[in-house]
């Protein structure tokens, strides 16, 4: 059975002067999942968190970790992050030469794979480790920095991504990242994403508002799911075959 949308709240945009309690708050209010965003200042123009703040948060929260390494080289810090408390490890198409590798490293640790497709990364790139992966993260932003809008041409690769997933057959999640809000909750949603990473709009207005505005993306997202657009409901062209 279809499970509903989730929603993974990125902890990038809580208050990091006391991110323990932000995120045992945005776990109370609903959030499904945590996103944690980790930037080395060379992938992307931008430096976050590590392993300390990772192993720091886990006793924090029961929800599964869903770290986004924005990292590369990458390799050297799978083992690390897995043992910090990572459930789920995303990396980069462009983060080191050899995907492959990478993804097997990932799963020797025993946590779930996944891989993240900047927006100018073709959907291609992920056809190859299709067997290999339990996620695909579309960016739908450049990464680096929260706040940023939603680049709309990622629709349809999260369109793309949707039948291919469903033609291997396999469990993949999908899931888009960046500039998530209600209103393109349930645009991502009506594409075919499966997890909806909000950091911003989950955080909004301090800790009183944190279950409304997860309750405000998931149902956002789910009345999305519920009107799917674009190939899925596509009328057949006339005169072309039934078959
Ligand atoms: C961007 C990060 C995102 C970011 C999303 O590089 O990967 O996870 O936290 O932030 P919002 O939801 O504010 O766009
Ligand atoms: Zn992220």
């Amino acid at each position: 059975m279809q499970q509903g949308v989730r929603i993974a709240a990125s902890v990038l945009a809580a208050d990091f002067s006391r991110l323990g309690e932000e995120v045992r708050a945005v776990s109370d209010a609903g959030a499904d999942w945590l996103h944690v965003d980790v930037m080395d200042g060379h992938f992307v123009p931008n430096l976050t968190i590590g392993t300390g703040v990772v192993a720091a948060l886990r006793p924090h929260s029961t929800r599964p970790f869903d770290v986004h390494l924005m990292v590369s080289p990458v390799d050297p810090y799978i083992e690390p992050f897995a043992e910090a408390g990572a459930d789920a490890i995303t990396v980069h198409v462009e983060a080191g030469a050899h995907l492959n590798r990478t993804l097997q490293r990932i799963k020797s640790t025993g946590k779930r794979a996944g891989v993240a497709l900047n927006p100018a990364t073709p959907i291609h790139a992920v056809e190859p480790v299709l067997g290999d992966i339990d996620l695909v993260l579309v960016m739908s932003v450049n990464p680096g920095f929260g706040g940023q809008r939603f680049i709309p041409s990622q629709l349809g690769k999260i369109e793309a991504l949707r039948a291919l997933i469903d033609a291997s057959g396999r469990a993949i999640d999908l899931s888009v990242d960046g500039g998530i809000d209600e209103h393109t909750a349930g645009l991502a949603a009506s594409a075919g994403a499966d997890v909806l990473v909000a950091g911003s709009a989950s955080f909004a207005g301090g800790q009183a508002e944190y279950s409304a505005n997860i309750a405000r993306l998931r149902a956002a997202g789910e009345a999305g799911r519920r009107a799917p657009h674009g190939a899925r409901t596509r009328p057949r062209a006339i005169g072309a075959s039934a078959s």
